[in-house]
């Protein structure tokens, strides 16, 4: 047995350990505390205070690959970005679409590069990274927008269409954020947007592929954001929207019962505005946020019956048209 003093010394150090250990946590609490007064209070002033009262983002020069920028959402923030004078670089696997939205933006006496890139081609990504780096310059904002949908039950989705709506909607933001973050990580600085959707807060009817694949974008943009912060570049900013329908025919044939259909202009407008806010989590309305996470808290028979009953979603996804039926339209 080892002698009374070795044995009163490790209790003593085990006490002092405990009595640190409390100092610490009690402290992190206070911190942690002062930081939630802090941040909620900022939060709400924000909310409040017009956008034109706010210190913004200057677009004014940034270079920012937007894929999907042929399409409904996507053209309209094409527009609306080389008018804020930001470089714009469009990729688009649409190629008429591409040459009509590049038509349009000069004929409003605009410049923008468009590039006919698959984002589901992996090789196809990193290739035409290179050509734009040398082309354009490095990206300062990278805004992954586009997206596909099958609009098929589960079982009737064939299996290529499954890996698709996977390769387009979350699988070529890795291939994108991996081609342009090492750039932004060396200078400090960069934006990272993510185009999801509020199916992914929520699954829905002939969605199991496309909800999956935006539920994917939540966790990617949460991770990602908590790596950039734990590694202190603070700099680089992500932001993620998740938008109610839209009215661009990805959703043809759907027809909502409680809530009209966006408009791609005004979607283009609040990701604008949050971008320039750096705002990191944007859900369009807005009071989808605080409304879906419902679904967390009650007996999930009950959340059936709200879908069913109140939101009636089922219902108003029956009519939605397939891919191919969008396709050969
Ligand atoms: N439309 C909606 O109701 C809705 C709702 C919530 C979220 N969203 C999301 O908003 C974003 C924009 O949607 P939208 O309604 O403008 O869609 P859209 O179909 O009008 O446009 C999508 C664009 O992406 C392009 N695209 C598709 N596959 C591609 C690929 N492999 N490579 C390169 N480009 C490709 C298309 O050519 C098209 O120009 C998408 O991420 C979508 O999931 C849409």
């Amino acid at each position: 047995m080892r002698p009374f003093h070795y044995r009163a010394t490790e209790a003593i150090s085990f006490v002092l350990n405990r009595i640190q250990k409390v100092i610490i946590k009690v402290l992190d609490l206070v911190i942690l505390s002062w930081l939630a007064i802090y941040y909620v209070s900022e939060a709400l002033i924000l909310t409040v205070t017009p956008t034109f009262l706010r210190k913004q983002k200057d677009l004014r020069g940034k270079i920012i690959l937007l894929t999907g920028g042929a399409g409904g959402v996507g053209q309209e923030l094409a527009i609306r970005l080389v008018r804020q004078k930001a470089i714009v670089v469009i990729w688009d696997n649409n190629e008429k679409a591409l040459e009509k939205v590049q038509e349009k933006i000069e004929s409003q006496g605009h410049k923008v590069h468009t590039y006919p890139v698959d984002i589901s081609d992996r090789a196809n990504v990193y290739k035409y990274a290179d050509i734009v780096k040398s082309d354009v310059g490095p990206v300062d904002i990278i805004l992954n927008n586009a997206g596909i949908v099958c609009g098929q039950t589960f079982l009737e989705i064939p299996d290529h269409m499954i890996e698709k709506t996977f390769k387009v909607n979350i699988l070529s933001h890795y291939w994108t954020i991996k081609a342009f973050l090492p750039h932004m990580i060396k200078t400090g600085k960069g934006h990272i947007v993510t185009v999801g959707s509020l199916t992914g807060l929520l699954g829905t009817y002939k969605c199991t592929d496309y909800s999956a694949s935006k539920h994917a974008t939540i966790g990617l943009h949460e991770s990602l954001l908590i790596e950039l912060k734990t590694h202190g570049h603070h700099n680089i900013k992500m932001t993620l929207v998740c938008p109610y329908f839209i009215n661009t025919g990805m959703f043809a044939g759907c027809k909502p019962r409680n809530l009209k259909m966006l408009e791609p202009k005004e979607v283009a407008k609040r990701i604008i505005t949050a971008i320039k806010n750096e705002e990191v989590y944007v859900t369009i309305p807005t009071f989808s946020r605080f409304f879906l996470p419902i679904k967390n808290f009650i007996p999930a028979k009950l959340a059936w019956a709200f879908i069913y009953r109140i939101i009636q979603g089922p219902q108003s996804m029956m009519g939605m048209r397939n891919f191919e039926e969008v396709e050969a339209a």
